[in-house]
């Protein structure tokens, strides 16, 4: 492809797994995709700024449940190099370094890319001949070309060449936690780098760790490729949560609608309504491309429209509880809620930005005693947003029955829907979780 010499060296590297593979961030995404080098047998090191989660790794100890107990098990003492540090005067030892670190949303939901920014700087200041850097984490499309690299370039006190000396692309991570059909190794990579030389060797790396590699045109296909999947699945979820309360009205079930619609065998494809979106992914990353558009004097109506019906949603079911408690003659005032799951999706113990954090608020500031259950989450910790102090509560028949509503947010496949059926004076259920026991329930049952 290109006789450079630092191409060509970097490519043998990779291509006999000398080449040690750095991964800068070792959360959701990027413990998972050290441990598939790892298995594919590449050296690697892993770089966190958080010391907690070094020592832990070190012991061998998974601090992500869903991945399984013995993910890091005997890994410092394999044969094959795993180191991991906090200390990113190290960044020099790694020949790739994969960038899986947050993109959040500031206060104003613009693109906070502070930590992308911090991390370039960082790999800048050891930046040598020879190196390749890949930015996973998702962001709108130009990051990669215009905010990432001149971030190295500046700290870097070399005079070093992007695309000639070293190597630069975007490749986004699909990770889906807790999802048992697929992992980090199945999932199909995008690859897309800000040449050529540097898509090939990216395309390379991967090909160690994951099955399938797909190349995009450029950095920015595949950067926008990630935003596509995330504003798919937020307007589509948009539209079924507006049909859900457009339906409520017209007392025809929406869940019932969708299974009869899903009998359809092309052209259809179900999305489900429930109480606000959760997660890393879908309910900031459309507003990435939001913000981005705006700098074009362009619009993006349909991702603000989804955000607003999205937005609205816990706003939504804490009416329907509302009405509901109103019917059994009660205020929301001195009643005791409980909300069932307080992670974001079900059988994880993932929180982030769960609507169940909003629903407890929205229900506090009205005067609700609401508590809430869940066996992943012994106790609430301090979220971006919220910091509501409270500690699970047991799911017994005689807790249930204290409760003057059960509220289900998360669908956890260990609760005991019977048992809820059975001694809850009153459920609202955002997700369908007691479809079995309508019939039992009869005016005990509300959907939201
Ligand atoms: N969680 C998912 O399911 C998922 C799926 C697809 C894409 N993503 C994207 O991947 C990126 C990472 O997400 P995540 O869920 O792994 O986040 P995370 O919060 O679980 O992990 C990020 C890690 O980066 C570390 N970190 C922060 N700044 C650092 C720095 N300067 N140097 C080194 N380490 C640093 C943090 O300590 C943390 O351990 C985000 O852009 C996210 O949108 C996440």
């Amino acid at each position: 492809m290109t006789s450079n010499a630092h191409y060509q060296a970097l490519k043998a590297k990779i291509e006999n797994k000398t080449a040690v593979v750095g991964i800068m961030g070792l959360g959701y995404v990027g413990l998972p995709l050290l441990t598939a080098f790892h298995d594919a047998g590449c050296p690697v090191i892993g770089y966190d700024i958080d010391p907690e989660k070094i020592v832990l790794i070190k012991k061998g100890q998974n601090y992500l449940p869903h991945l399984g107990d013995d993910l890091l098990k005997g890994r410092m003492q394999s044969k094959t190099k795993f180191d991991v540090t906090s200390d990113l005067s190290r960044l020099g030892e790694a020949d790739a370094i994969l960038v899986c670190v947050p993109t959040p949303l500031g206060t104003h939901m613009e693109p906070d890319l502070s930590y992308i920014i911090t991390t370039a700087e960082a790999i800048g200041k050891t930046l040598r001949p020879g190196q390749l850097i890949v930015l996973e984490s998702s962001t709108y499309p130009g990051t990669t070309r215009d905010d990432m690299l001149p971030a190295m370039l500046k700290t870097s006190t070399k005079k070093l060449k992007s695309g000639e000396d070293f190597f630069v692309a975007f490749s986004p991570e699909r990770e889906d936690p807790g999802r048992k059909s697929h992992n980090t190794k199945t999932i199909p990579k995008l690859v897309g780098g800000l040449d050529e030389p540097s898509t090939d060797l990216a395309c390379a790396l991967y090909k160690h760790g994951i099955e399938t590699v797909v190349r995009t045109s450029s950095a920015e296909v595949a950067e926008t490729a990630k935003l596509l999947e995330n504003i798919f699945r937020c307007v589509n979820i948009a539209m079924v949560n507006e049909l859900k309360v457009v339906l409520d009205a017209m007392n025809i079930n929406v869940w019932e609608v969708i299974e009869a619609a899903s009998t359809k065998p092309f052209g259809f494809m179900p999305f489900y309504p429930g109480p606000g979106l959760g997660g890393h992914c879908i309910p900031i990353d459309p507003f990435y491309l939001t913000w981005k558009a705006k700098e074009v004097g362009k619009t993006a109506r349909f991702i603000e429209l989804a955000g607003e019906v999205n937005t609205s949603m816990p706003h939504y079911v804490v009416h329907k509880v509302a009405e509901n408690l109103n019917n059994q003659g009660k205020a929301v005032k001195g009643s005791k809620v409980l909300v069932l799951g307080l992670a974001y999706k079900p059988d994880i113990a993932d929180t982030r930005e769960s609507p169940s954090f909003e629903l407890l608020e929205l229900l506090h500031t009205m005067g609700a005693d609401a508590q809430y259950s869940d066996p992943y989450l012994a106790r609430t910790t301090k979220v971006r947003k919220y910091d509501l102090k409270l500690e699970s509560v047991a799911l017994t028949p005689e807790n249930i029955a204290k409760f003057d509503c059960v509220l289900v947010s998360t669908n956890h496949s260990s609760f005991d829907y019977g048992m809820i059926a059975k001694h809850a004076k009153l459920v609202v259920d955002t997700r369908n979780a007691m479809k079995k026991y309508a019939g039992e329930m009869g005016k005990r049952l509300a959907r939201a």
